[in-house]
């Protein structure tokens, strides 16, 4: 395992230089700043508190390919050690999702896999060429649709090449409208066109579907399993359902004080059922990691692998009551009701 302090973010798979920049510019990015706020650790001595809990095995074997490899990262803001020697590998095309209790860190994890914050320790190597979508479609109003998801890539706008990208997510009969017409549904469609355009090695997803109805959070789920089927990137997806993280997942991982203290791999086949006894089962073992309910019997759960259970979770844990099973998505199917309001780059 690397020892080495860097605040560096290199890439992987592309030019192996550090501090190079993504062949592609990442998405969703005008209105984000790194942040300075923070105050990096500076040494190894000071990086792992008495009562850390055990990390899970989060390191892939040698010579695997990999979109993301964390090593020893830390990120503090002020006193607050919000990410405290964490190590992550994620293979080229895996699909892992992050399962966590507000504010333990995941938004924090994603930005700076986004080389969005750079107030850093550690040695974090990323994929040249990533995208990133957030819980806000974050379309610019001024901007048709076709203009929105090409903004940013080098060269005059190509709309062939935007219209391709929403044939994609079931949209092109929508590229000439403007972003305020579009459904929730089909904004955050139109987001996840703007991230296939870039054909992208690692996807960086947080939250993606957490202001969609429910009906539209299903169809937009199986779309984005469809569209990593057919694209294979990597993708990283922070979710607080548990079971959406069951249905689209390889690799669930639950982060808790600074570190991944838990990796689930997800071998059942697709399409998945949630009333699979297998899935329950998987679904009660994350639920304890998070400190909602109790993992069954024979269940890995957290007191089994010597991690602390988790306490105070202050976000609701969704996914306990969902009985609906995986839909194929309906791309002319969209909800009707006004969108949400949305965060509009300055
Ligand atoms: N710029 C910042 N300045 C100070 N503290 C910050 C900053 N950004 C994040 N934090 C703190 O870092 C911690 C982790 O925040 P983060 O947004 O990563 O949590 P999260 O796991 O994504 O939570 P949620 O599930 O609610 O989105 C929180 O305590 C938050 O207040
Ligand atoms: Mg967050």
């Amino acid at each position: 395992m690397a020892t080495s302090i860097q605040r560096s973010v290199t890439t992987l798979l592309g030019p192996d230089v550090p501090g190079a920049s993504p062949a592609h510019p990442p998405v969703d990015t005008a209105d984000e700043q790194p942040d300075h706020a923070g105050t990096p650790g500076t040494s190894e001595g000071d990086r792992t508190p008495a009562n850390a809990p055990a990390a899970a095995t989060v390191t892939a074997p040698e010579g695997t390919p990999l979109a993301v490899g964390v090593r020893n990262l830390r990120r503090a803001f002020g006193a607050n050690i919000v990410i405290n020697d964490l190590d992550l590998d994620v293979p080229v095309g895996q699909f892992v999702a992050l399962l966590g209790a507000s504010g333990c860190g995941k938004s924090t994890l994603l930005r700076i896999l986004a080389d969005l914050d750079t107030e850093i320790s550690g040695q974090v190597r990323v994929a040249s060429r990533r995208a990133v979508a957030f819980q806000a479609p974050r379309l610019l109003p001024w901007k048709r649709v076709w203009r929105n998801v090409v903004l940013g890539l080098p060269g005059r706008p190509d709309k062939a090449r935007a219209v391709a990208a929403l044939e994609e997510v079931g949209l092109a009969r929508r590229a000439d409208a403007w972003p305020r017409t579009l459904s929730g549904g089909e904004a955050q469609r139109a987001s996840l066109a703007r991230a296939l355009v870039r054909d992208p090695e690692l996807m960086l997803l947080d939250e993606p579907f957490g202001a969609l109805d429910a009906l539209t959070r299903i169809r937009v789920q199986g779309l984005v399993e469809q569209l990593w089927q057919r694209h294979n990137p990597a993708i990283l997806l922070v979710t607080h359902d548990v079971e959406e993280a069951l249905l689209l997942a390889d690799r669930v991982l639950v982060m808790k004080d600074g570190v991944i203290a838990h990796s689930a791999d997800i071998t059942l086949a697709r399409p998945r059922n949630v009333s699979d006894p297998q899935f329950v089962a998987l679904r009660a073992e994350l639920l304890g990691w998070l400190g909602v309910g109790h993992a069954p019997s024979g269940a890995a759960g957290p007191e089994a692998a010597g991690g602390q259970p988790a306490q105070d979770v202050d976000h609701p844990v969704q996914g306990v009551e969902r009985t609906a099973q995986t839909v194929e998505p309906d791309p002319a199917a969209d909800t009707r009701e006004p969108p949400p309001r949305r965060k509009i780059l300055s």
